[in-house]
């Protein structure tokens, strides 16, 4: 798709290292017309952008005051179909959540309606709150997991985009018949995700055991076969909650661990992106780091259906990739501004036990939701930041300066500012205090993909 070339001007804010921020007040970043970052001045005051190419025509998108451009969001760990469930937990923990409530919602996606519906919801939603690229689980359904592809394409969002695999320890309305079906079913959905579009190569295909406890060694073995033919990226769960633990132990006692079920199989790989990771010992710690496996972390969902504290600074520490998942609908809600909260709070909790060299930094947080997650799905070299030739995947978020009584009405969102903030402290209180209302626009690959009524390009 060709865009129309654009320069955007304003505060642009990225995260420069892990804990620190880049803070550019009044720049200026030029996007081409196949939505690439073109230039970027650091100064748009009296600069003149690269003459001869066309920019002095090129449409103009400034930022609010006080608002700044950011970019977009990266969820690394998100079950499509469990959205209508966020939210309901019950007294449940993670296997009898599973069966209670996951279980039979999935199943209802072998109808295509069904899908449609919540499909074209959790996309809208999911951007309406500045992801970019989500790394989805569908269900186990050909007709249905293709067809959320579909939707991401059309809406603009960047996706991975994986069927299902289990068979075994799930219901036996909502199981693959054999290690050969859920091959075959896996592989058409990849061959098909990968038609889609081939050229913008927004939509990608993840190969997707849903965790050991539910796969045969039979299906994982084979599911690792399928990842190094595919070249695909891959997903699937580890050591979120310690029932599960027990149980990988007690189905895999031949094993070392539950890392080493997953590196025998094949699975283990750079390519792989591990959610939960909240009881991992350190002997798994260093297997993950040197296989290069990544890991998704999912704090709302880790603390909802009480699963535990993953450690995040030490995994960092031990040199892990790190990035941010909702886990919908084991986490609450579709937002990675709050799971970067979250973040934040967990390890706090887990700095009382473990000491203050455990807290994380907002810095930190939004690297994870940004930077990581890039790292974490395989693509550092076209989005998470705002380099040259890099995609424009990015927020417009809006705060307002505005505090007098008649004008709260005006305000764009939650977050107050006094005008007295230093471009930190808005960072800080964007992220503490910050939702959807102050995502006023999104862009994904140069093309607009969300935005509130009230704004004009
Ligand atoms: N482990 C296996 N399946 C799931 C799931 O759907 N959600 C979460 N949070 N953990 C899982
Ligand atoms: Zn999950």
């Amino acid at each position: 798709m060709s865009l129309e070339k654009t320069i955007y001007i304003g505060a642009f804010i990225q995260c420069a290292t892990l804990t620190e921020l880049d803070i550019c007040e009044n720049g200026m970043i030029g996007v081409d017309e196949t939505g690439k970052i073109a230039f970027v001045l650091r100064e748009s005051r009296g600069r003149k952008f690269p003459d001869g190419e066309g920019w002095e025509e090129a449409k103009i998108v400034r930022i609010l005051d006080y608002g700044f451009f950011f970019p977009g969001f990266i969820d690394t760990h998100i079950h499509a179909p469990q959205y209508p469930n966020a939210g309901l937990f019950g007294k449940t923990t993670l296997l009898d959540w599973l069966n209670t409530y996951t279980f039979p919602l999935e199943c209802s996606f072998s109808s295509l309606e069904v899908a449609r519906r919540i499909y074209n919801r959790v996309v809208a939603r999911t951007l309406s709150h500045g992801t970019t690229t989500a790394c989805y689980y569908a269900t186990n359904h050909v007709p249905a997991t293709n067809l959320l592809a579909d939707i991401c394409q059309s809406r603009g969002q960047r996706a991975f985009v994986g069927r299902v695999c289990m068979d075994r320890l799930s219901p036996d309305y909502y199981r693959d018949e054999s290690v050969e079906a859920a091959v075959r079913d896996s592989r058409e959905c990849i061959e098909y995700v990968r038609s889609i579009d081939p050229e913008s190569d927004l939509i990608a295909p993840v190969v997707t055991p849903r965790f050991a406890p539910s796969c045969s060694g039979e299906m994982l073995g084979a599911l690792g076969d399928l990842l190094k033919e595919t070249g695909c990226l891959a997903q699937t769960h580890i050591s979120e909650n310690p029932r599960e633990c027990e149980l990988v132990r007690e189905l895999f006692p031949e094993r070392k661990s539950y890392a080493d079920v997953y590196d025998t199989a094949g699975l283990l790989t750079e390519k792989m992106v591990l959610a939960h990771a909240v009881h991992l010992t350190d002997e798994e710690t260093v297997l993950i780091k040197a296989r290069d496996a990544k890991i998704s972390h999912c704090p709302a969902s880790n603390t909802a259906i009480t699963s535990g504290r993953a450690k995040i600074r030490l995994m960092l520490d031990a040199g892990l990739t790190v990035g941010l998942g909702t886990d919908v609908s084991g986490g609450h809600t579709p937002s990675i501004l709050a799971q970067a909260r979250e973040a934040l709070f967990v390890s706090r909790h887990v700095a009382m036990d473990h000491g203050h060299e455990a807290k994380l930094s907002v810095e930190e947080s939004l690297y994870l939701a940004t930077r990581g997650g890039a790292k974490v799905v395989g693509l550092e070299d076209r989005i998470g930041g705002f380099e040259v030739g890099k995609q424009w995947d990015a927020q417009m978020v809006g705060l307002t300066g505005v505090n007098e009584a008649e004008e709260l009405d005006q305000q764009i969102g939650p977050v107050e500012i006094f005008g007295s903030e230093s471009w930190e402290e808005r960072v800080h209180k964007w992220v503490y205090t910050g939702d959807d209302r102050n995502t006023i626009a999104v862009w994904v690959g140069g093309r607009l993909v969300h935005s509130k009524p009230d704004f004009k390009p």
